[in-house]
């Protein structure tokens, strides 16, 4: 997740802006620059790496005098972390300056439409069409240039702007990703998240969707997307800054978790267009994904779960053999891979030592891989053939959420595609699946909205010894993430089983009061997991059950009830995994362990 910081005032720019980039150095980046207005000309600095580079290159900003500027840490998205990628972008004459969070969904439209028109891109970046579009409309007037643009992009975006012919000024505009407006003593600023601006300033203003603004050294206006003048209230920050940095949520783990309805949105939406799945990245064409027989997705833990999940989707809805490994196994097994093989690596940190293994294993046999990544740039992303990334952004607690959600929504696409590809689904069916994906976002919302009577349910079982989990299918899958997030972040000894396997053996482990969470999504297989839910309850234990809304028949049996909202019954993870992160996450917090640094445990495993 990318930074932003804009400051005008009496001050000298560059300082002010290292140092509210060092305050959001917690979101994580790969590279960052800022751009500094003396008044008379704009002048960039970029670095790859940690801030630390640019600090030195700039001699702490000494070196860049001038009054106002703008300034970017970036997490890649297009383009590989490098130099040239890095914010701030610019026009071809250096007069428009701007720094971008979020993704222009349809940059490679404009991009050839600008092309076309003569100019010259200089990075992959998606940003970088802004700096040339604002040039295109721009005619003296930076608030009429912003909003003809805004009416071009599509997408998320916070945009902070320098144009060289009105000094001391600087821009902003928001739409899906966040921006602040600081007014300070000796000068105003823009910063993406709070924390970037709390050395200079308490008082700030929470600029909306598609709202503008203009900040000089004095006065701060805000306009709408007709250009009109609009008034907003001030707002005074009561946080401290580390709350600031987790956005006021108390843990990372929760942030992120409220974070999934953006995260499935950026990993989904750029890939659909015409009621269509468009992965332009795998640079695959129909006879090329047919020419495919067998899929294998190789990834360790969580990652692992939501290729047991694609392992369902893809096998009926594209009737193509699917292989789920775990990356550790596989690497040592000698696995037959054979030409027609298509070999799935996902991985957030595209560093796990066990997935990077197994990349290389199958290169060596030679077959293609393609990587399911959320870290640009990193050794998987590097190595795979083909690489298809989540943009989840940067995940901080050690227990997945946003990067699995993202991981599960880039497999249902490539499903998709592979079903489209060999003719088992038609135009017909993708664009109803194409509904019910795009509908996700809010339906997690919602169910994020529940937490409370999940806290209240959770607390219940802060001194559980055991908790199981079952399920059929996809519900199997999801019960297999469901444990692990319980057992990694509250330390309760909990196992996932395949619900009809429960009577070979687990079901002697069920006592008076055991809690068993059973998942229950996948209609044709209620029946059959409501009998297992009987097997237990009669044993004595309590059931949390998560189902479908309108399956009714599972409050006949089980004790608590959660029900998710409707959608495709390949996409059910998606939703049924919220409460069950939620139910972790409390109980977790209940037991007063420290959620986000679980004992025992790294964000990115880079040993065996
Ligand atoms: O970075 P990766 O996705 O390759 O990591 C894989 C696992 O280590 C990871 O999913 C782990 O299981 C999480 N801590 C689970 O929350």
């Amino acid at each position: 997740m990318c930074g932003i910081v804009g400051y005008t005032g009496t001050g000298q720019a560059a300082p002010i802006l290292l140092d509210g980039l060092a305050k959001l150095e917690y979101r994580g980046y790969d590279s960052a620059g800022l751009a500094v207005f003396d008044g008379k000309k704009i002048t960039m600095q970029k670095a790859v790496g940690r801030l630390k580079v640019l600090s030195e290159q700039t001699h702490d900003g000494e070196m860049m005098p001038g009054t106002s500027g703008i300034a970017h840490t970036r997490w890649a998205t297009h383009g590989a972390p490098s130099r040239i990628n890095a914010h701030p972008h610019s026009n071809v004459e250096r007069s428009i300056s701007v720094v971008h969070n979020g993704i222009i969904e349809n940059y490679l439209k404009l991009r050839n439409y600008l092309a076309a028109k003569g100019y010259v891109f200089e990075s992959e970046t998606d940003t970088e069409v802004v700096a040339h579009l604002l040039d295109y409309y721009y005619n003296g007037d930076p608030i009429e240039a912003m909003t003809k643009v805004m009416h071009r992009v599509e997408g998320s975006y916070a945009l902070g702007i320098l144009f060289l012919d009105h000094p001391g000024e600087i821009y902003a505009v928001r739409k899906d990703s966040p921006l602040i407006v600081g007014k300070g003593k000796d000068g105003n600023l823009i910063a993406s998240d709070v924390p970037a601006v709390l050395k200079y300033t308490r008082q700030v203003y929470f600029i909306q969707n598609e709202e503008l603004t203009r900040l000089t050294e004095k006065d701060i206006c805000f306009y709408n997307v007709e250009g009109e003048t609009i008034n907003k209230e001030l707002s005074t920050i009561e946080w401290d800054v580390d709350a600031a940095e987790k956005g006021g949520y108390e843990h990372f783990m929760l942030k992120e978790m409220h974070e999934q309805p953006k995260t499935v949105r950026d990993t989904l939406m750029p890939r659909i267009r015409d009621n269509d799945v468009y992965i332009e990245e795998l640079g695959m064409s129909d006879d090329e994904i047919r020419a495919i027989h067998r899929i294998h997705i190789v990834a360790c833990g969580s990652a692992s779960h939501t290729g047991m999940t694609a392992k369902y989707v893809f096998e009926e809805m594209a009737r193509i053999p699917v292989v789920a490994d775990l990356a550790s196994e596989f690497r040592y097994r000698d696995p037959i891979l054979e030409k027609n093989d298509l070999v799935i690596i996902i991985s957030q940190s595209g560093e796990t030592a066990d997935s990077l293994a197994a990349l290389r294993e199958a290169k060596k046999k030679g077959v293609m891989t393609l990587g399911i990544v959320n870290v640009v740039g990193s050794s998987i992303a590097r190595e795979a053939d083909k690489i298809m990334y989540t943009w989840a952004g940067p995940e901080i607690a050690v227990a997945t959420t946003k990067a699995y959600s993202a991981q599960l929504i880039a497999q249902y696409l490539l499903a998709i595609k592979f079903a489209e590809a060999r003719n088992i689904i038609g135009k017909e069916e993708v664009a109803e699946l194409l509904k019910d994906l795009k509908k996700l976002p809010d339906q997690i919302e919602l169910l994020l909205h529940n937490k409370g009577n999940i806290q209240r349910f959770a607390n219940r079982y802060i001194a559980a010894k055991d908790v199981f989990f079952i399920g059929r299918g996809i519900d199997y899958a999801i019960s297999l993430e469901g444990s692990l997030k319980l057992k990694e972040i509250s330390y309760i000894h909990s196992e996932a089983y395949a619900a009809g396997e429960l009577k070979h053996g687990t079901i002697s482990l069920i006592e008076d009061g055991t809690l068993v969470a059973a998942v229950i999504t996948q209609e044709k297989l209620y029946k059959k997991t409501i009998s297992n839910v009987v097997e237990v309850s009669s044993r004595g234990a309590f059931v949390l059950a998560v189902t479908n809304e309108g399956n009714t028949e599972v409050e006949k049996v089980a004790d608590y009830v959660i029900y998710i909202p409707e959608t495709s019954h390949y996409f059910t993870n998606s939703l049924a995994i919220i409460p069950l992160q939620l139910f972790s996450y409390y109980v977790s917090v209940g037991k007063g362990c420290d959620v986000d640094k679980p004992r025992n445990l790294a964000k990115s495993v880079t040993v065996e």
